[in-house]
Order: structure tokens, then C-alpha cells, then sequence
């Protein structure tokens, strides 16, 4: 089993705990808390939250543990990981291409992760500094509004945060972030269940629970389900290879199922806990569950400015949001940069300020979108916002489809087999899951959002 010695060139995880948590890294991220509730705001609540989970279970587990048995079979970068696996099981070499559109999307998807992270940063030093002590959401909405209205502040921010990326790739991200993650998750979750704690007093809990978890399905449209397929592989970090290549450092023997289902438990709850410390503090203080993506920005401040230790609880939360997205980020660069070292023979570190420049550049037209750039809009779309839509739910969805055929039908079932080890009938339905059920979902949803379906 010449495949079972492979190691990759770039290193591997010290153990299975490492890969957890470098996996839960890179899923749990602004996509739990600044996005997940903002787009369950702006598409009705309850029946969107029950199709993202859905998706979850249906299409993000099954496709987690087929992108790190790929990434651990092919041990090295996606490209290179796809070329090797289909010389080896003969499919056409046009599957390497999964990889180029993956390396693709993650540049798009930094280009702007890093301005949003950017603005988790400024946030830290205004909890810090008292600034929403106090304040009603009217105070707190217009700090927001103020803030993104200022072009060069944001261009700061999104700098800074682009730099902290570059440096943690640069090092390799073995050894960047595996400390950190293992203290700043338990401790971004304990400050997550304080502000529910906190949500629960508005008196508006229920309101905010209803919202969530009652679902509605006049208030869904078909662009609805399409936004939370495309969040569900984005929250997972999946359809780009960044799971793909965290699974090349990952030792054999480890059991992929177990691992991926930690990883999906962790971030899902994560999400709905965001979601419930949200909602009730949006009813209590009459603010619009569907305004966009300042929502967190808007509405926990409010609590910040009014429990005791506001100020404490409130820079930890953003310090500890900062993290979370400084763990995600690195891995949407990482197979980039992984490939270049592979192929071009570039160091690490000017491979990741190579494309971290260029995605910092391309940052600056998110920045636009929220100020001088907020009219231009295509099709009711400003550019940050065709960014997020054009990688989020259609990349990631279409790259996610590639891999789950290549996972399912090119690798044979010898293979895949041998590399689950998850017993005989865990395989069946993970090869059902994925052979079926992901590709058949994918493609319906894409059919009815395009209309093609009403033609028929
Ligand atoms: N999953 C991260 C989040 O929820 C974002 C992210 C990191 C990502 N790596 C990715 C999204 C790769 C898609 C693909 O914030």
C-alpha cells in the first residue's frame, strides 16, 4: 500500500486534536457569527435556518470527510492532490481543474473576508475604549454607519488584518495557530452562551427563538435556498480544497467520520448560538432583522453598552471574533500557496505576500462598495455583495459538486473504502450521501434559482 506511507512535503498535524482544531479553525469564522445571522435575517428566519441544516447533514458532512480523504490520499496541495488522484484511479485530467476553480474562489472570498475582519478589529478598540456605553441602537447605528462611510479607516483595518494572514501562512500553519485555536475557541463559545445569557433578560428571548426555529416557508424563496446551500459549504469551508489540504497533513489512522462530525457540531453550534444572542437584542430594541451585513456590528454593542462589564466581555468578544477569522483566513490561501511551493519552487513567505497583496488589493473594491461604490450596483448587487454571491453560492456549491462526483464515482470503491475504515454501513451512507443525494440536491437548486426548471 504504497499510498499509506505518503507524507506531505509541507509537514503534518502532530495528532488527530491538531486536525480538529485546525479544521474548526478554519470553519468556525466571521461565516458563524457576522454571517450566519445576517443572512437568516434577511431570508425569513425559521425555513431558512431548517434548510441550512439540512444542507449540513445532507451535503456539508458527507463532502467534509470526502474532501479530507482526498486531501489525505493525495497529500499535497489540491491541484496537485486531484492530478495525482485521477492519474491514479483514470479519470480525465480535466478534474485538476476542481482545484484551480477552489485556489480561485478562496482569493475572491479573502479578498473580502479580510475587509469584514477588518472590521472586527476597529471593533475591539471601541468596546475597549467605552464608546457604546450607554448608547441606544440609534447611538450604535450610527457609530456603524459613520465607520463604513470612512474609506481610508477601513482600508486601515483591512491592511492590518491582511498582514496578521500573511505572516501566520508565511510561517506555515502548523506551527502559526494550532496554540491559539485550542484556547480561543473554548473561550469564544463561554462568551457566546454570556450573551444568550444576556438575550434571555431582554425580555424578547421567545421572539428572537420563534424567529429562528419557526419555520415559515411563504417567507423562503428558491434565491433563499440557493443563499443557504452556499452557506452551509461556507461555513465548512468547503468546495475549495481549503479542508482538502488540511486533510493532507493529516496522519492515517485517524477516523475521518469521528473527526468531521466534531468539526460540524462545533461550527453549527457556534452559528445558532450567534444566532440566539442576536435576534432577541433585534426585536427588543424595534432594530430590522434583514439589514444587512452590519447586523452583528449593530446590534451587540447595544448589549455591550448596557450589561455590567460590558466593556471586558465586550473587547474579548471582538478579540476572540478577530481569531476566529484569523484561523479561517490563513486556510483560504493555504492551497494557494502550498501549490506554488509545490510547482514553482517560491518560499513561503513570498508566495503568501504575492497573493496576499493581490487579495488585498482586490479588498479595496469591497471597501468602495459600502461608501463612494454603494450605487453601483448590478442587478440590486453592489460589488462586495456579486463577490460574496458569485464564490459562496456558486463556486463553492459547483466546486463542492466536482468533488463529491470525483469522491464518489472516479476514486473506486476500493480506495475510499480503505481510507474511511468507518465500518460497512457508516460507507454506505456516506457513498450514498454522496453520490446521490449531494450532487442531486446541488444541481436542483441551481436548476430552480436559474428558472431553467419552470421551462420544462
Ligand atoms: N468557514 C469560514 C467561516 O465560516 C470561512 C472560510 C475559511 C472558508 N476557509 C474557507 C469558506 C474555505 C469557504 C472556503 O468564516
Amino acid at each position: 500500500m504504497a499510498t499509506q506511507q505518503r507524507i506531505s512535503i509541507h509537514g503534518q498535524w502532530s495528532n488527530r486534536l491538531a486536525f480538529i482544531l485546525a479544521a474548526t479553525g478554519s470553519a468556525v469564522g466571521l461565516g458563524n457569527i457576522w454571517k450566519f445571522p445576517y443572512i437568516t435575517g434577511m431570508n425569513g428566519g425559521g425555513a431558512f435556518v431548517l434548510v441550512y441544516l439540512l444542507c449540513i447533514l445532507c451535503i456539508g458532512l458527507p463532502l467534509l470527510m470526502a474532501e479530507t480523504m482526498l486531501g489525505r490520499r493525495g497529500r499535497q496541495s489540491p491541484i496537485n492532490t486531484m492530478a495525482a488522484l485521477t492519474a491514479e484511479e483514470g479519470g480525465s485530467p480535466i478534474w485538476a481543474w476542481v482545484g484551480w476553480l477552489g485556489v480561485l474562489a478562496g482569493f475572491l472570498i479573502l479578498s473580502y473576508y479580510s475587509v469584514i475582519a477588518g472590521w472586527a478589529l476597529a471593533y475591539v478598540f471601541r468596546a475597549a475604549s467605552g464608546m457604546f456605553t450607554g448608547l441606544n441602537a440609534e447611538g450604535i447605528n450610527t457609530i456603524f454607519a459613520t465607520f463604513v462611510s470612512d474609506p481610508e479607516r477601513l482600508l486601515a483595518w483591512h491592511s492590518i488584518f491582511m498582514v496578521m494572514t500573511m505572516i501566520v501562512v508565511a510561517r506555515g500553519v502548523q506551527a502559526g495557530l494550532e496554540k491559539a485555536v485550542r484556547y480561543m475557541m473554548p473561550s469564544l463559545f463561554i462568551i457566546l452562551i454570556l450573551l444568550v445569557m444576556y438575550a434571555s433578560t431582554t425580555g424578547y428571548f421567545e421572539a428572537g427563538f420563534d424567529f429562528m426555529f419557526t419555520p415559515d416557508f411563504s417567507k423562503l424563496t428558491w434565491e433563499g435556498v440557493l443563499v443557504a446551500m452556499g452557506h452551509a459549504f461556507f461555513t465548512l469551508s468547503l468546495g475549495m480544497g481549503a479542508i482538502m489540504m488540511y486533510g493532507s497533513y493529516l496522519p492515517n489512522g485517524v477516523s475521518i467520520a469521528k473527526t468531521s462530525l466534531v468539526i460540524v457540531s462545533a461550527d453549527t453550534t457556534v452559528a445558532l448560538l450567534a444566532g440566539m444572542a442576536i435576534f432577541p437584542i433585534v426585536f427588543a430594541h424595534g432594530l430590522e432583522p434583514a439589514s444587512g451585513a452590519g447586523l452583528i456590528f449593530k446590534t451587540l454593542p447595544i448589549a455591550f453598552g448596557q450589561m455590567d462589564a460590558g466593556v471586558l466581555i465586550g473587547t474579548l468578544f471582538f478579540v476572540l471574533l478577530v481569531f476566529a477569522a484569523w484561523s479561517s483566513s490563513i486556510s483560504l490561501i493555504e492551497p494557494a500557496v502550498a501549490w506554488l511551493v509545490e510547482n514553482h519552487g517560491i518560499s513561503r513567505v513570498s508566495a503568501s505576500v504575492y497573493l496576499g497583496v493581490s487579495s488585498w488589493f482586490l479588498g479595496i473594491a469591497s471597501i468602495l462598495s459600502f461608501n463612494y461604490w454603494e450605487h453601483i450596483k448590478l442587478h440590486g448587487r453592489t460589488i462586495f455583495d456579486w463577490l460574496d454571491h458569485l464564490t459562496a453560492n456558486i463556486m463553492l456549491p459547483l466546486g463542492g459538486l466536482l468533488i463529491a462526483l470525483f469522491a464518489g464515482w472516479v476514486v473506486s470503491v476500493k480506495s475510499s473504502y480503505e481510507e474511511m475504515d468507518n465500518g460497512r454501513r457508516g460507507y454506505a451512507l456516506w457513498l450514498f450521501l454522496l453520490r446521490i443525494v449531494t450532487p442531486v440536491a446541488v444541481i436542483l437548486i441551481f436548476l430552480n434559482v436559474s428558472g431553467l426548471l419552470d421551462w420544462i
